[in-house]
């Protein structure tokens, strides 16, 4: 190992380390100090993915202690909330001490499976194998009212994009500021809880309900990565190759639109009535990610990610920058970030766009390299914003060691 690769590993320790919490013998990571007290869902998975080179003890012990923030009764039972409050503080806003109400795209058995396949270790799997199928079945029950096999989102936190502009239109928002965007945000919650978060009375209320593309494609690679973990313990898993299967014929017939010139377009479906939603972003790129796309789509695809609309001088901007409200400096308007990055270069990956992946890393690292573990970053310039101390960012290190480029 060079001094350069050790001293980068140290780095992404310190973060990490400096985050990390102990809570009724649970052990997690916060993603900052201050900002982000509580555990968070796809946070965590971020974390165990780079904990898996560091601490393989650790790592389990981030999902584990995510598994037991499980919803254990009620209508939303088998739910994993997006917010664990280890010591408690969700009772005003979400009625409930100890958890949030809403979930956050499910990437746990795929980072199960990621630390895995790096440990060799299967005794986790036993255990997180229940409450995972728990997890997928309450998506099956509680957010597919249609039975179309594609999932709904009932509030924008649950895509992880907070304030992106794709969810101006079905939030009702006009070119909102960051006040307004926040506010509705907050006032959305009051009427998950007036409903019980039930997704059909939402609809048929007009309530924020997105069949969104990347949040779809994200269930299927964590379906997959289910069914293979079913395999390695022993169980069948054919239940959920199959749903995943279903899920992602169902994303490419619906979500991927072609005109008659071959232009394909990836859109979200929106309210009860299914009407799509087309605000270019990032999110298209997840499909690469989940497997949905042809060969030939997945081509078109990633011409599109290199063009100067994504490709920005620190890929990938989440907004593409020839938009109207490409804003690179604000929250989720127009920046890198490094879980959007992960899901990319894995998607890449996996249609074997080997070099683009390649050098999608060495830009990433020498974004963090240069301008420290930000929360996100200005897609033009490299600069950092929110907390300096960001867990997730350290999902670099995943990256960077599979490519050698540490
Ligand atoms: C912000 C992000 C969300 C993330 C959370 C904790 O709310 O939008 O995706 O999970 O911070 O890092």
């Amino acid at each position: 190992m060079s001094n350069h690769e050790h001293d980068f590993i140290q780095a992404c320790m310190t973060v990490l380390r400096g985050n990390q919490m102990t809570s009724n013998g649970f052990r997690y990571t916060r993603p900052a100090p201050h900002v982000y007290e509580q555990q968070w869902l796809w946070d965590s998975c971020f974390h165990a993915v780079a904990y898996r080179w560091l601490d393989p003890a650790m790592a389990w012990d981030e999902l584990r202690s995510l598994l037991a923030g499980q919803v254990k009764n009620g209508a939303d039972v088998g739910m994993i909330p997006h917010m664990v409050y280890w010591q408690g503080g969700g009772e005003a806003l979400w009625g409930h001490d100890k958890h949030s109400i809403i979930t956050q795209p499910p990437l746990i058995a795929i980072a199960a499976l990621a630390i895995y396949e790096k440990t060799g270790d299967s005794t986790p799997l036993y255990e997180f194998y229940a409450p995972l199928c728990a997890y997928h079945e309450w998506f099956m029950r509680r957010r597919d009212a249609d039975k179309d096999h594609l999932v709904s989102l009932i509030h924008p936190w649950e895509s992880g994009w907070d304030a992106s502009p794709r969810w101006d239109v079905p939030m009702g928002l006009q070119m909102p500021t960051d006040e307004q965007s926040k506010s509705a945000r907050h006032g959305l919650v009051a009427t998950l809880r007036d409903a019980d978060m039930d997704m059909q009375i939402l609809a048929d209320k007009g309530s924020f309900c997105v069949e969104t593309a990347d949040f779809n494609a994200i269930r299927v690679a964590d379906l997959e990565a289910l069914a293979q973990i079913a395999l390695i313990i022993g169980e069948s898993g054919r239940r959920w190759r199959d749903e995943a299967k279903l899920a992602c014929e169902v994303v490419r017939q619906r979500l991927i639109q072609t005109d008659n010139d071959g232009n394909m377009t990836i859109c979200d479906l929106s309210g009860s009535a299914e009407m799509p939603i087309i605000t270019p972003s990032a999110s298209q790129f997840v499909l690469l990610f989940g497997g949905c796309l042809s060969p030939e789509q997945a081509e078109k695809l990633v011409n599109r990610l290199q063009s100067s609309a994504f490709w920005t001088p620190y890929p990938v901007t989440t907004t593409p920058s020839d938009h109207p409200q490409f804003d690179p400096a604000h929250y989720w308007r127009g920046n890198v970030w490094l879980s959007v990055n992960w899901l990319i270069w894995r998607g890449l990956r996996r249609y074997g766009y080997h070099e683009i992946a390649h050098d999608l890393v060495a830009r990433t690292l020498t974004l963090v390299k240069n301008h420290g573990f930000h929360e996100y970053f200005n897609p033009m310039t490299g600069d950092g914003y929110g907390p300096s101390q960001q867990s997730w960012t350290t999902v670099i290190l995943d990256m960077a060691l599979t490519e050698n480029l540490a």
